[in-house]
């Protein structure tokens, strides 16, 4: 009976000093010393293998995540054809750049997208960049295809985004004349206008588009094309732990993550007392604590437990509003977030400017690949 109560006080107060430990970073600042030099941060990174993404196709396709590819220049204008065709969509009326605008970071700036019949996303989801998605390992926001082909396949047969079915899409290609000769020019396989090939020339299209930054320039060498701020926010997300999740060349889109990660105690209660004016006592109301953000929609990612495809972060800063549906506004305030769900610590102001300063680094002009595409290129 005593050695019963005695474990029982052994776990309890084991896990008193957990917990206590665990919510340590709430009541203390931390701060943080500087110690990159220029060439030490750089290092840093490409030892993390975060690379300059190439001005020529050939070298570029090396760090594409598919291997044993082909890509040519027929094949990549009939996917920008497609990309930017309307006759993909029920109505005539949406095609892919209707939703992935590519001046705009690759998405529409909406909290969520809007499709077929003005129909908004049933899970309230928000739009992802497409641009530098032929360096991640899984698409959509619960991770649920696996190449670019797999995923062109979503939004086409989507009720509320295209309203298609594959051979309404088929049907419509035949009746063109122009199609019909490009994808014989394109695909030696029979027949040439398919849905498998449609789904080709999107993907190959897609993995032409990545962008390059001042980030890039300071990787290849150029310390002036960064500022001091915009360093040490980088410094920050390589040391603070960012680059665990926010991972490789394009800062995401190679795991599945939990989020949030950990709770804290002021989160625990439930309840909140709401102001009743028109009652004597006071009137209390349960709290969503899904997320550290309004729950609309109620999407909670992979098999419902909470598991994101971690977002790209490449253009980050031009695609407000942020998180899977869109209810964050501001950058510095996902920043925030992040720190404190996902790594148990409390930015500072600064240091949150710091990491913002250095997240605008990575915005990006699409590459003009024209010439280095010329030619079949084997990855
Ligand atoms: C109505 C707006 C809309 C249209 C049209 C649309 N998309 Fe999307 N796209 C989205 C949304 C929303 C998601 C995320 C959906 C999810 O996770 O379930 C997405 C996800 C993606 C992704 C995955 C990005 C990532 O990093 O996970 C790619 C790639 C993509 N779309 C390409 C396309 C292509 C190609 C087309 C045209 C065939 C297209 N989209 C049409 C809204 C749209
Ligand atoms: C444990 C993994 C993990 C860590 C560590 C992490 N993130 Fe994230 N991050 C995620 C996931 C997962 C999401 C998507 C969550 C969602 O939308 O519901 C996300 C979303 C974001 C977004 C919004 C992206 C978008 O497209 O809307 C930003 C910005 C971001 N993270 C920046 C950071 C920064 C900066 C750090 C370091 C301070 C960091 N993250 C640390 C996993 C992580």
């Amino acid at each position: 009976m005593r050695k019963a109560l005695e474990v029982i006080t052994f776990v309890l107060g084991g896990l008193l000093i957990f917990f206590f430990i665990t919510q340590l970073p709430q009541f203390f600042e931390y701060h943080h010393e500087y110690k990159f030099d220029d060439n030490a941060l750089r290092k840093k990174a490409l030892d993390l293998n975060i690379n300059p993404i190439p001005t020529n196709f050939r070298e570029a396709s090396k760090l594409l995540t598919i291997k044993n590819g082909e890509i040519s220049h027929d094949e990549v204008a009939l996917g920008q054809k497609l990309f930017n065709d309307t006759l993909l969509s029920k109505n005539n009326d949406i095609s892919c750049a209707t939703c992935h605008k590519l001046k705009e970071g690759g998405e529409d700036n909406l909290p969520t997208a809007i499709g077929h019949n003005n129909q908004k996303n049933p899970s309230h989801l928000n739009t992802p960049t497409v641009l530098n998605t032929a360096f991640a390992t899984a698409y959509f926001w619960n991770a649920r295809a696996k190449t670019l082909e797999e995923q062109a396949a979503g939004p086409i047969q989507a009720h509320f985004e295209m309203n298609m079915t594959q051979e309404e899409v088929v049907k419509r290609l035949q009746e063109s004349s122009e199609y019909v000769q490009l994808f014989n020019t394109v695909f030696e396989n029979e027949p040439a206008v398919s849905f498998e090939n449609v789904q080709k020339a999107l993907a190959s299209y897609e993995r032409t588009l990545l962008t390059r930054g001042s980030l890039d320039e300071f990787l290849e060498g150029n310390n002036d094309a960064m500022n001091s701020k915009a360093k040490k926010g980088f410094e920050l997300f390589l040391t603070k732990g960012c680059k665990g999740c926010h991972a490789g060349t394009s800062f995401g889109g190679l795991s599945v993550e939990k989020f949030p990660l950990r709770t804290w105690w002021n989160e625990w209660l439930n309840v909140q007392v709401v102001n009743d004016k028109t009652s004597v006592l006071p009137q209390f109301q349960l709290i969503d604590r899904t997320f550290p953000f309004e729950n609309i929609g109620g999407f909670k990612g992979k098999d419902n437990n909470k598991l994101f495809r971690v977002p790209i972060l490449r253009n980050i800063h031009q695609t407000s509003p942020y998180f899977h549906n869109g209810s964050v506004k501001e950058l510095k305030e996902a920043v925030q977030i992040m720190g404190k769900y996902q790594l148990g610590i409390i930015f500072t102001q600064e240091e949150t400017e710091l990491i913002v300063e250095f997240l605008k680094t990575l915005d990006g002009q699409i590459i003009q690949f024209e010439e280095s595409l010329n030619k079949n290129i084997n990855y």
